[in-house]
């Protein structure tokens, strides 16, 4: 079936009369299940002549989607429908990874499928490891992984066909059960320590931690307190609807690139302080603002309309609330520092203290800047003995399975066509070419 008979398929909710030029426009409205109408502008373009502009997309809806709700003003996150704090609270990892991607919770017999399936494939193509000698040591890790999963299509020939389900389907479970395996590898060859195999035994989490922090001369157990922090990171940052990285998913996958490719750009963006590189730069600022006392210098400095400085960690473009993922971290943080014993980290004083501040402040509750995931994580990172550098490492981890889920979606969706904005051209009109001795400095 053609776009435009699926176009024509959609359901109308009534309308949205729009006046151009004279001429009135009838745009259908369609609602969803939750959260705000949608005005259908497919067909503007070709009725009036005109574009819509919304640089940064804040009115924009690009697709539709089942997979995660958010209300930024009630401060509601539901994969599939379950509040986030019952599914961090009572589910592993797989469980949230089975649910993004097959849209319900797994019984226990598909639990145990799924997982089989995965734990089958967290090793990587022996030759892989090769590619790490290429990077510095003091390479950010960020830079490994984007190399090394776009890689992955180098090596996964059997899973890169995006038109057959199957190969898709295998192209997600690589994809889920390796990023653990890439990260741990990508940490262990920044500290010159050896690559650590999956243990098949350990469940997700624990598996990372394994790969992460054990070394070939001993044993290493895994503490259960900071496996289920890691388990909880891990949910609460698995899918986040249409935020910048699942975007740049879904748009180089609509143009029909492998999904290893489409992860890698994915973590790309992830990379940039504004998004998923806030947990690392918020952390970095608490460092640096080092006490209490030195808060107000830096919350006044985040009111400066002339100082680029931004509080990290604080606000959301969607979150006009408080983050309900920000509210689990805080919990997990001080799970995890009471069990390394350091509940009294200074930097969770200054931390506590930063948001108390914060959410006292005029401008914070005019512009409803709440503290947001990235806030909390970067402590709890820390505690569990992660460097710096790797905070974001770790949300990509967790992000590949909302990543794969939207991307998925996308390539099964019937309206799905390559993705390609417009543009308001401000630029020159057109000119004549001025041979070089005839033009002036
Ligand atoms: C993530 O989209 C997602 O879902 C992302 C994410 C996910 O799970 O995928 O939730 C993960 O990326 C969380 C956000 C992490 N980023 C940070 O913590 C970086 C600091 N925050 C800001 O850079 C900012 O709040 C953004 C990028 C998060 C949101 O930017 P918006 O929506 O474009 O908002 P804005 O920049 O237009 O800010 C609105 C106003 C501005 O003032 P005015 O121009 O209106 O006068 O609020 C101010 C901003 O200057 N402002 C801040 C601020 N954030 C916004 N002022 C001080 N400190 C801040 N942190």
């Amino acid at each position: 079936m053609s776009v435009a008979e699926n176009y024509a398929r959609l359901r109308t909710d009534g309308e949205a009369t729009l006046e151009v030029g004279g001429a009135t426009y009838d745009l259908p409205i369609r609602k969803g299940t939750l959260g705000p109408d949608v005005i259908d502008i497919n067909t503007l373009y070709q009725d009036t002549g005109c574009f819509t502009y919304d640089p940064g997309f804040t009115s924009t809806a690009s697709c539709e989607s089942k997979i995660t709700f958010i209300d930024g003003d009630k401060g509601i996150l539901l994969y599939r429908g379950y509040p986030i704090d019952q599914l961090a609270e009572h589910g592993t990892f797989l469980e949230t990874c089975y649910l993004l991607l097959y849209g319900e919770l797994p019984t226990f017999a598909q639990y145990k499928e799924f997982k089989e399936r995965i734990t089958r494939h967290t090793m990587v193509h022996e030759q892989m490891t090769r590619f790490y000698t290429g990077f510095r040591r003091d390479a950010h890790p960020m830079a490994v992984m984007v190399g090394v999963v776009g890689a992955l299509s180098a090596f996964y020939h059997d899973s890169i066909d995006i038109h057959d389900p199957e190969q898709r389907e295998m192209a997600s479970v690589r994809m889920i059960a390796k990023m653990p395996t890439i990260a741990a590898m990508a940490y262990k060859y920044s500290i010159g320590q050896p690559f650590i195999y999956p243990k098949n035994e350990l469940d997700y989490s624990a598996n990372f931690l394994h790969m992460c922090f054990a070394v070939p001369c001993e044993d290493y157990k895994v503490n259960p307190v900071l496996a289920r922090a890691m388990r909880r990171i891990f949910i609460l940052h698995a899918d986040h609807e249409q935020n910048a990285s699942t975007s740049t998913v879904r748009l180089a996958g609509s143009s029909g690139a492998n999904p290893f490719a489409c992860v890698s750009a994915g973590i790309a963006c992830l990379w940039g302080p504004a998004h998923g590189g806030a947990n690392e730069a918020a952390l970095t600022m608490l460092q640096e603002i080092g006490s209490v006392d030195r808060i107000p210098e830096y919350v006044e400095r985040a009111k400066d309309k002339d100082d680029p400085f931004r509080l990290m960690g604080f606000g959301h473009r969607v979150y006009k609330n408080y983050d309900p993922r920000a509210k689990i971290m805080q919990k997990t943080c001080h799970e995890v520092l009471d069990a390394v014993g350091h509940g009294d980290d200074p930097i969770l004083k200054v931390a506590l203290e930063l948001e108390r501040i914060a959410l006292s402040d005029e401008y914070f509750i005019e512009k409803k800047l709440y503290p947001n995931i990235d806030f909390y994580s970067g402590i709890t990172l820390k505690a569990l003995g992660f460097p710096t550098d790797m905070f974001t490492v770790l949300f990509a981890i967790a992000r590949t399975v909302g990543w794969i889920a939207q991307w998925k979606e996308m390539i099964a969706d019937p309206m799905q066509r390559i993705g390609r904005p417009r543009q308001l051209y401000t630029g020159s009109a057109e000119r004549s070419f001025v041979p070089m001795d005839q033009r002036q400095a």
